[in-house]
């Protein structure tokens, strides 16, 4: 989905950082200390011990020093300011440590059903594209303590964060094209915050699947990549040389600080894909590519493309999804590559205008199972939505349950409640306990456990 709204939500999640950054080698934490925990431009914060965290520089990939920040004034006001967490430091290890209770086998897939923690079945689990963009530890905890109380067992997150500008203010981004070149951002309002989100999934239970860039440009997107490659638009992204060699390392920053955890569902080539107007073989060789880029790295988990579904499938409508024109992409073609593993597809009827809402999504629904019946895969229905309408969002989880093609589902999106208050309502957000969330959730783990 585009996420209009995501500039707001990322004000809230950015919310921590109402206080100042922390000046270089000044303290960043520790028991009792009740200051920002966020360091300024190239340094990040470095747990001492349990009663000292100091501002040290960034080492290797440094993050530019860039002080004018883009981001407009609404996009940086804090609605909110959520209290600050004193008993806890960012922590700044590398690796994500494995624990006892973290170890286990690797999600897969069995004919089109997937295998969770050793049990063959369809799984049920939801969207948070704003989880690793948070700055406060217990609020992700407290998401995947919800998630896993309901049942909800995966979970989709934004595992890219692209700006052109480098923030200075301590929001959270995961790599910068400021000044048109690229640096990876290993610090504490980097890549450590998804590693967060990867540790506490490993603590809860819940399996993730991490994509690597997007389509749109919320969160900087393809678009943020033009500059440096010389390009002006997504059709050229996937042709160009040097926007995939990037792309492709920071794959390789992402996938290496994860590959032996037992919390990644998949890895996702990008979110919603599209090459409108494009030869079919531009998107294809790109999935052909990227996904067995993916695999040299780490063989042991599985990856799928993102992509909403587009294209022919036999026996289809002919409304406009189903053109090739809609995404220059062929799902049942896609689905077919040997280093997909499951294959993706999204539900958003009134975005497409085509109707009726609910009819139009189930047929949509079994068309792709069939589809993914015929290749072998699952099918993951990992976006849906129609404006919180829970008649028809209901109905087409339990088309999904009952198709045998498909191994799951992801609703969009999840709500809470954090310290700095609830998170964004798209328009497609059904907040932990309330009304929606029992019928989205409740309802449907019932008849998925009495299967
Ligand atoms: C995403 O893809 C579609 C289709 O190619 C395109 O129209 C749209 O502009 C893209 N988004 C961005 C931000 O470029
Ligand atoms: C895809 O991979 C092939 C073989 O490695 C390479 O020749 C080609 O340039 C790649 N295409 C793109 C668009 O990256
Ligand atoms: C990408 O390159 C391939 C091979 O040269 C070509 O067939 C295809 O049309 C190109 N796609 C775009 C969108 O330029
Ligand atoms: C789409 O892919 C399927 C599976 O490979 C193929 O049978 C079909 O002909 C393709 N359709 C088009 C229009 O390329
Ligand atoms: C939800 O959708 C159903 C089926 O289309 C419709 O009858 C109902 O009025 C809708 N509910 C709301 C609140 O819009």
């Amino acid at each position: 989905m585009r996420h209009s709204l995501t500039l707001a939500a990322l004000a809230a999640a950015g919310g921590a950082f109402a206080q100042s950054p922390v000046p270089a080698y000044g303290q960043c934490g520790g028991q009792g200390y009740t200051g920002s925990l966020v360091c300024v431009s190239s340094f990040y914060c470095n747990k001492v011990n349990d009663w000292y965290s100091q501002c040290v520089p960034n080492s290797g990939s440094s993050v530019s020093t860039t002080v004018k920040t883009s981001i407009s004034s609404s996009s940086t006001t804090v609605v909110t300011k959520p209290p600050v967490t004193t008993s806890r430091t960012i922590s700044t290890s590398k690796a994500v440590t494995t624990t006892a209770a973290a170890s286990g086998p690797s999600p897969t897939t069995s004919g089109t059903k997937f295998v969770i923690d050793g049990k063959a079945g369809y799984y049920a689990g939801t969207n948070s594209y704003w989880i690793g963009f948070l700055t406060n530890n217990d609020d992700i905890d407290l998401v995947m303590q919800h998630l896993a109380s309901s049942g909800l067992k995966i979970l989709r997150v934004w595992g890219f964060n692209d700006v052109t500008t480098t923030p200075t203010d301590g929001t959270v981004y995961f790599q910068s094209f400021a000044n048109g070149q690229p640096t990876i951002n290993t610090g504490a309002n980097g890549l450590q915050r998804l590693d967060y989100v990867v540790k506490s999934a490993e603590t809860h239970g819940i399996k993730l699947i991490i994509n690597f860039v997007n389509n749109w440009t919320d969160y900087g997107g393809m678009a943020a990549y033009f500059k440096y490659a010389g390009i002006t638009s997504n059709t050229q992204w996937y042709n160009s040389t040097i926007a995939q060699t990037q792309y492709q390392r920071y794959i390789k920053a992402v996938v290496s600080r994860y590959v032996s955890s037992p919390a990644i569902f998949a890895w996702e080539l990008a979110n919603e894909p599209r090459c409108t107007g494009c030869d079919l073989s531009t998107l294809k060789t790109w999935v052909i590519n990227t996904s067995k880029y993916i695999k040299s790295l780490d063989a042991k988990h599985m990856v799928t493309t993102g992509e909403e579904g587009f294209g022919p499938i036999a026996g289809d409508d002919g409304s406009y999804p189903y053109q090739l024109s809609a995404g220059g992409s062929n799902f049942t073609a896609n689905c077919e590559v040997p280093t997909i593993d499951f294959c993706t597809y999204h539900l958003y009827p009134e975005s497409w205008s085509v109707t009726p809402t609910l009819e139009w999504g189930t047929q949509w629904i079994q068309a792709h199972a069939k589809a993914c019946s015929a290749v072998g895969k699952p099918c993951l229905l990992e976006e849906f939505g129609a404006s919180n309408n829970c008649t028809i969002e209901s109905s087409w989880q339990a088309t999904a349950l009952a198709a045998a093609g498909t191994g799951g589902d992801l609703f969009w999106q999840y709500g809470d409640t954090l310290s700095y208050g609830k998170t964004s309502q798209d328009g497609n957000t059904a907040y932990y306990g309330d009304e929606l969330y029992a019928c989205l959730v409740d309802k449907h783990i019932k008849a998925i456990d009495s299967l």
